[in-house]
């Protein structure tokens, strides 16, 4: 320790234990003195003044961001009430497609479906059951296309080219009621045909 500062033993003495009077070194007090200091403008500014606390800071950007989630979802909907409306259904029973699509769905989509569409992490696609959409054309192209936000079903829109989705769809629409090796049990809703 420094001996610049001659020790000096202050006068009080308990049992025979004595100590010296050692001041605190300056950057010590220098932060010390500080965090007064910014206290003195921090507590009047933010918990009585015009500063927002925590809890108004999150209140304004959760507003913010639902305000911007909702104009989002109603801009969707706009582009899509006014997107020329595609009749999917006419590649339905195209083999060629099918076919084509078969292949897609080996490589991207077994995975999670199995190549028969028997289902283990995702749902069993040859039944009449269905958590999205009511397996016609229209909800499977969008589907894949757009995914389940939230699940593990992402959006293929940007990894398929155009004819890859509608040909997976075909073929997804082609497993209806066929008999997978192992079939996972139904999830969603039943729809009738
Ligand atoms: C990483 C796993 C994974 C991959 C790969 C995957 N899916 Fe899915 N898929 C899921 C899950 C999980 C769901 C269920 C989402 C939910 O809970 O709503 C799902 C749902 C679906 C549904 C709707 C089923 C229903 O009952 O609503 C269709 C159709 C579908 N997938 C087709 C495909 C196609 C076609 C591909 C390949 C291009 C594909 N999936 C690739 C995991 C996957």
């Amino acid at each position: 320790m420094s001996n610049k500062v001659e020790d000096k033993v202050l006068d009080h003495d308990f049992d025979g234990i004595q100590e010296y009077d050692n001041p605190l070194p300056r950057w010590w007090l220098m932060l010390f003195y500080g965090c007064i200091a910014f206290a003195v403008v921090y507590i009047p500014y933010y918990h009585f003044g015009p500063g927002p606390l925590m809890q108004e800071e999150y209140a304004a950007e959760m507003e913010a961001a639902n305000k911007a989630l909702t104009a989002h979802a109603a801009e969707e909907a706009k582009q899509e009430a006014a997107a020329p409306k595609e009749d999917w259904s006419k590649f339905e029973q195209d083999q060629a497609r099918v076919a084509a699509g078969k292949e897609v769905f080996a490589t991207r989509c077994a995975a999670c479906h199995l190549a028969d569409g028997g289902g283990s992490v995702g749902p069993n696609l040859t039944d009449n059951h269905w958590k999205n959409g009511r397996g016609d054309m229209a909800s499977l192209v969008k589907i894949i296309k757009k995914g389940v936000p939230g699940t593990a079903m992402v959006a293929w829109e940007s990894q398929l080219s155009k004819d890859e989705l509608i040909n997976s769809a075909v073929f997804v629409r082609s497993l209806k009621g066929t008999k997978p090796a192992v079939a996972k049990a139904p999830e969603g809703d039943l729809v009738e045909d």
